[in-house]
């Protein structure tokens, strides 16, 4: 009996192992082009392509080239066996860039190619290195690189089968050159976008800091005060543990939250005594103004106007403009509130001296739960302590309040004490009357 296949003939045996090879080759070229869209592996697998194409057709050397549209060249990327002289940066005229669309990924035999500038202008390259064909690699009508091939192994001529496939091979390796530059070029934009946005952010930062600086110098008793609150409000902000752009949101909302005060009167900002109702009403109005002039602002934060609106609401309902409870007062006008009075206490007024710092503990926690929100007065507390305690190499409250402030005799100690006494998680919740 005779088993099928016994009688194969050698010629197809051969033809097949060929073809296995080829589809081998083909599926690792498949698998490459998937990973030459990344740059850390590009450089390689472009090299492992070269390979792979060189091995299946036993092609003794070879190169490939990617196309630079600014420098109009092309630039090896890897070679084999192709010798040190051979340049590493090819020109292409505009005539060649036309006829070698033209070819599109088909090979140029290096003595068809004559009557192109550029086999004339790197012929001597090309003999040193004994290259056979030059093939484009061409995506969507654009040149993206090319492949240099030296002689067959068995000294032959290369067949139109071998093209063919040489030709398939290069698409291949088109594409995945192709997908890479649009990768870089989708990084590039990327990194653009990111840098202009970056700009922005900076611009608008300092805008906002010149506003706060504009705010400040309407009144020159409290000097600095809207940076200083701005400066407290991101502390806070960092030790709720927000976000960066929540950070730098309260930040900014600091720095804004007195913005209605450029359309009060000057002398009852400044007036050096304590003002009397109606100058009071007017004063009053700056929080309403604040948000009127901040809404039409797109800001990044969101809740920058409701921060000028309510920084001076208290949970107990006992603030204004609204008397709003607890739960109906935006969050940021909270933080922003506990950093305003912080700051009026700790500094000189007209009518009256910055309190000692233990006095303005004592302040803050018995009004934890009446004006302020305990957990945000808590996170402000340990921020302060973190600093004392040496725990944090930042320096932010010596530098608002000052070094002598700070040195306070005891003040970590009372800070501790502090913190123990409070309830963080429990916030008060209160009951509107009437
Ligand atoms: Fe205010």
């Amino acid at each position: 009996m005779v088993k099928i296949g016994e009688f194969k003939n050698p010629d197809i045996q051969g033809m097949s192992e060929n073809r296995k090879k080829l589809i081998h080759t083909f599926g690792a070229l498949a698998e490459l082009g998937q990973e030459i869209s990344y740059r850390q592996n590009f450089q390689e697998t472009v090299r492992i392509s070269l390979h792979l194409l060189l091995g299946s057709l036993a092609i003794m050397r070879g190169g490939v080239a990617r196309f630079s549209r600014f420098g109009h060249e092309l630039n090896m990327i890897a070679a084999r066996g192709m010798g040190d002289d051979f340049p590493l940066a090819l020109s292409l005229c505009s005539e060649d860039e036309r006829q070698f669309v033209n070819a599109g990924t088909f090979p140029i035999e290096n003595l068809d190619g004559k009557v192109l500038p550029f086999f004339q202008v790197y012929d001597h390259s090309l003999e040193r290195s004994r290259i056979e064909l030059v093939m484009p690699l061409v995506n969507r009508d654009e040149i993206v690189g090319s492949v240099f091939l030296g002689e067959k192994a068995s000294g032959e001529p290369y067949t139109s089968h071998d093209k063919d496939i040489i030709s398939a091979m290069g698409r291949h390796i088109g594409v995945a050159i192709a997908q890479r530059n649009l990768m870089a070029e989708l990084e590039r934009r990327v990194e653009e976008n990111r840098r202009l946005y970056e700009n922005l952010r900076t611009t608008y930062k300092d805008t906002v800091q010149a506003f706060a600086a504009a705010i400040d110098r309407k009144d020159k008793y409290t000097e600095g005060h809207s940076v200083r609150v701005g400066k407290y409000s991101e502390i806070i902000g960092s030790e709720l543990g927000w976000g960066t752009d929540e950070v730098e949101g309260s930040a900014v909302a600091g720095y804004l939250h007195d913005i209605g005060k450029i359309t009060v009167e000057r002398k009852i900002i400044n007036a050096p005594y304590r003002i009397n109702a109606k100058e009071s009403s007017e004063l009053n109005k700056h929080p309403g103004v604040g948000y009127e002039i901040l809404m039409p602002i797109h800001h990044p934060y969101a809740d920058v106007p409701l921060a000028a609106k309510y920084h001076h609401e208290r949970i107990d309902g006992r603030g204004y403009p609204d008397g709003l409870y607890d739960q109906e007062i935006p969050y940021i006008a909270k933080v922003v509130n506990l950093a305003d009075s912080f700051d009026a206490m700790t500094t000189d007024r007209p009518y009256k001296r910055r309190r000692p710092v233990n006095d303005v503990f004592a302040d803050l926690q018995r009004n934890a739960g009446k004006q302020f929100a305990p957990e945000i007065v808590t996170a402000f507390f340990k921020g302060m302590l973190k600093e004392l305690s040496g725990e944090t190499k930042e320096r932010r409250f010596r530098k608002l309040l000052g070094r002598e402030y700070m040195e306070t005799e005891g003040l970590a100690t009372t800070l501790r004490k502090t913190l123990n006494e409070m309830a963080p998680t429990s916030p008060l919740t209160y009951v509107r009357h009437g």
